[in-house]
């Protein structure tokens, strides 16, 4: 039936839906000027799911994933039309209190895995392909803390899909044509205030979250303050049905230099249902009414990203796979008529061999 077509010709996504792991490592890239540049980092999209395995089969176990996000300036430069339809650079916001700040960032690698060891070396190989075709921008190694514990201590991840609606929350479909299998991915790196947290007590922090901080449990609605964390996170669309997101957050610190922070990242099939959750949180439900956590923790960067499905990502190695000859013809319009004169008795089908 139907269904059964959709599913089987749907390509691969990447590993979106992977666990979040033990260790991650969150890497975003520049890339560097030059065609040369752009040339080396098409090609490493080929090669990437090929380095995963080289690296992930050699301790078994261990479920090293890697994801390869693109993103909205570095798609243009690298393949230019036809675009996934919902990508775009990272929109700022400015709550009345609380900014969330848009950073620059054409790669992501989010690499995730049970030991540090493996995200170490598949991070090593991937930088030894690029090599000086990317600029770092960003790196951040996270944690897994106790019982997947945020850094502010209550457990994260509990309300994420799981199964199939993980895959429903995540991967674009046919309202995409070209794109289906892909996702979009949001991050953002936030700082806490752990000093002015902890001096909050247990049940005073409950009201920040929304749960219990010891056995994470949801508090009952009438209960549950309007600026709680969780309170601006549920949301809907027109019909009532709820938005999901797909989390992977990790806590990551450097404790002698005073630095606690959580690594935001979300994936999503249309990236408009994180920003619409972002924008409950910095601007407020209604406005004004922004989510308490922010308080405690300031988001220093921002950047969104184009997750192709694991077939794309191969492909893309070779250029736009989508670019019509007509695009072509188009934008060398005098090749192509210098062409069409000096061969004019070949059939025009011959025209692109
Ligand atoms: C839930 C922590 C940022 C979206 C939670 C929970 C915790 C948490 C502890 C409760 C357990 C769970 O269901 O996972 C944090 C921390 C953040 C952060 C420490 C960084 C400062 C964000 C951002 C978004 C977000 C930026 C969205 C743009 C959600 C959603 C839920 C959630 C959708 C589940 C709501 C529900 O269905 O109950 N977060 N979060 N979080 N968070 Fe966050």
């Amino acid at each position: 039936d139907a269904l059964m077509i959709a599913t089987d010709s749907s390509p691969q996504p990447q590993a979106v839906a992977e666990s979040p792991g033990v260790a991650a490592y969150f890497i975003v890239l520049n890339i560097a000027p030059g065609a040369q540049a752009e040339e080396a980092v098409r090609s490493f999209f080929g090669n990437a799911a090929g380095l995963r395995r080289s690296v992930g089969q050699r301790l078994l176990g261990r479920e090293l994933s890697l994801v390869v996000g693109i993103g909205s300036d570095a798609w243009d430069r690298l393949f230019g039309a036809p675009r996934p339809a919902a990508l775009h650079p990272f929109k700022e916001l400015n709550g009345e209190k609380h900014r969330a700040p848009s950073t620059p960032g054409d790669l992501l690698l989010h690499i995730r895995a049970r030991t540090e060891d493996m995200c170490f070396e598949l991070a090593t190989q991937i930088m030894l392909a690029l090599g000086n075709s990317v600029e770092p921008v960003d790196e951040v190694h996270g944690f897994r803390y106790f019982d997947a514990r945020s850094m502010v201590g209550f457990v994260d991840g509990t309300e994420n899909p799981e199964g199939a609606e993980a895959i429903d929350a995540t991967v674009i479909g046919n309202e995409d044509p070209g794109f289906e299998g892909g996702s979009y991915v949001i991050v953002q790196k936030y700082l806490h205030d752990m000093q002015a947290w902890n001096k909050l007590s247990t049940e005073e922090q409950e009201r920040v979250i929304g749960r219990s901080k010891h056995d994470d449990i949801e508090m009952a609605d009438d209960v549950k303050p309007a600026n709680s964390h969780i309170a601006l996170n549920v949301v809907e669309d027109e019909d009532g049905n709820e938005l999901a997101i797909l989390r992977s957050n990790m806590p990551f610190a450097s404790p002698s230099r005073g630095e606690f922070g959580t690594y935001f990242i979300a994936y999503a099939s249309d990236p408009g249902v994180t920003e619409l959750m972002l924008t409950n949180m910095f601007i407020g439900r209604p406005p004004g009414n922004y989510d308490r956590l922010l308080d405690f923790s300031s988001a220093v960067t921002g950047t969104l990203f184009f997750v192709p499905s694991q077939a794309l990502l191969e492909e893309l190695a070779a250029g736009n796979p989508f670019q019509t000859g007509d695009t072509e013809t188009a934008s060398s319009a005098v090749d192509a008529s210098a062409l069409a004169s000096a061969s004019a008795s070949a059939p025009a089908s011959a025209k692109s061999s």
